[in-house]
């Protein structure tokens, strides 16, 4: 069965455009550019097609949120530091009001403890860490998996 091209918006926020000059270790060493393109692969093969955004201005993040109604079917997101403090992201993705799954490189669990927290964690239906890259195609299939009502 051929699954539906469902719009997934991949959005990433402050400092993730540096990855490549990240430390290796947390984040490995493909760029954000490379990232993407690996993302855009695995949706095609999924069945998926991806939109993607970043910005280092919190209130640019907020406003792309805003603009996501009719736009996309779900959200990928992963907000850099601004998961663990932004409460306007937070409102913004609620405002939103679509599937979201929240996704980290790096094993935020296992870092300093203010990484533990995450403002959007609850409106997210689910939160893939630590995982890498690779964490990003296990989220594309979480996504398809949601969008389908829960069908693989
Ligand atoms: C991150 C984890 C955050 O704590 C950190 O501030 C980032 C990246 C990750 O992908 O591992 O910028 O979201």
């Amino acid at each position: 069965m051929t699954a539906a091209r469902y719009r997934v918006e991949v959005m990433h926020g402050v400092n993730l455009d540096q990855l490549g000059r990240r430390d290796p270790l947390l984040y490995g060493t493909l760029t954000l550019g490379e990232l993407e393109r690996r993302i855009e692969e695995d949706a095609r093969e999924l069945g998926l097609t991806t939109r993607f955004f970043q910005s280092n201005y919190e209130g640019a993040f907020v406003e792309h949120l805003h603009a996501l109604g009719g736009e996309a079917d779900a959200i990928l997101l992963n907000p850099g530091s601004w998961t663990h403090y932004a409460w306007a992201i937070r409102d913004a993705l609620e405002i939103a009001a679509l599937p979201a799954l929240e996704i980290h490189l790096s094993d935020v669990e296992a870092r300093e403890p203010w990484r533990r927290v995450s403002v959007i964690r609850d409106l997210c239906f689910e939160t893939i860490s630590g995982r890498g890259p690779d964490g990003y195609r296990d989220a594309l299939a979480r996504l398809r998996e949601e969008l389908q009502g829960g069908r693989s």
